[in-house]
């Protein structure tokens, strides 16, 4: 394997407008209100509005009721509002809605930008925008959080984040039960971390589980951790598995049910942190 990290780019011509785009909005949501879930649907539409309808950005609401516009156009301008759409978490009876209300504008505001031009597959600006937002939706958000485009959460504010976390593209990050990330965590591209689980007999009884990836974890391509899992530290799920039980530190599981191949060559010594089976790992045992 090569070594290959991040290269650095060159500025772009018009970064100058993205940075005073994102410091208008991050002085708008710094601002005191009495009703923070207003404020908040008020910012997110007001950002849409000026991103994908920018002509009837200054009269929304004369346009939304405006008879002569067409119907699905009015509609469209409805739904940059946050308080005219729902979402699936609201349905949830265990889902808090005084905790809830104020990130819901938040996280429409995260995956309508996904959608635009602007948004979407724009790196440099997406990230730096998840990151403002991460910073008042989550429980916990650490330094350097970096999130790739099209990523969903269940309620948002039950998610702890540590730092230097990266969570790639079409992640679902289910924090329903609650979420903790470690630090220098990184889920990958189409990966799936649930947090609750439902009755084989009976769909609406759900148990809800605190879901653990620990410092250094990594979840790669397309795999799933179901709800109640702790990944320890520095533990890998290898691509398209589906750890069903608690990943041991510095392993590797793949496979469904995820199951243990080897142990990282740069555990520390086995003898001393792993159990004895662990060991016969670390020597490149399989385990059965
Ligand atoms: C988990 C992973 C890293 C394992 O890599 P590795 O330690 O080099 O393991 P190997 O390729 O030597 O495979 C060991 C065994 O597990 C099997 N295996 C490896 N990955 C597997 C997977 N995702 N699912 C099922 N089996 C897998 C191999 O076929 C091999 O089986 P064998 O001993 O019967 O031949 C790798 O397969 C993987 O899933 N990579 C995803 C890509 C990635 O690194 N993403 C990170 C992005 S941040």
């Amino acid at each position: 394997m090569a070594y290959l990290p991040l290269r650095s780019l060159s500025p772009r011509p018009l970064d100058a407008i993205s940075r005073a785009w994102l410091d208008r909005l991050t002085k708008r949501l710094a601002e005191p209100s009495e009703d923070v879930a207003a404020h908040r649907a008020v910012i997110c539409r007001e950002t849409l509005a000026e991103l994908v309808f920018p002509q009837y950005a200054a009269n929304w609401e004369e346009a939304v009721n405006d008879e002569s516009i067409p119907i699905g156009t009015r509609l469209a301008l409805a739904a940059l509002d946050p308080r005219n759409v729902t979402l699936e978490p609201e349905y949830y009876s265990d889902c808090d809605d005084a905790r809830y209300q104020p990130v819901k504008p938040l996280l429409w505001l995260w995956y309508s930008f996904d959608r635009t031009a602007v948004g979407g597959q724009n790196v440099e600006l997406g990230v730096a925008l998840r990151r403002l937002l991460a910073g008042y939706i989550f429980k916990r958000v650490g330094t350097n959080f970096k999130a790739f485009q099209h990523v969903e959460f269940t309620f948002g504010y039950n998610l702890e984040v540590g730092d230097n976390v990266v969570v790639h593209r079409h992640v679902l990050l289910d924090d329903r039960g609650g979420i903790r990330l470690g630090n220098k965590v990184s889920i990958s591209d189409y990966a799936n971390i649930y947090s609750h689980t439902h009755s084989i007999v009976e769909q609406a009884d759900v148990t809800n589980a605190l879901t653990i990836l620990e410092d250094g974890v990594r979840v790669t391509y397309h795999a799933t951790v179901l709800a109640g899992v702790h990944v320890n530290e520095q533990g890998m799920v290898g691509a398209l598995a589906v750890a069903t039980k608690d990943v041991r530190p510095y392993h590797v599981y793949v496979g469904i049910p995820a199951k243990s191949v080897r142990v990282k060559p740069n555990a520390p010594d086995p003898a001393t942190i792993l159990r004895t089976a662990d060991v016969r790992l670390a020597r490149g045992g399989a385990e059965r």
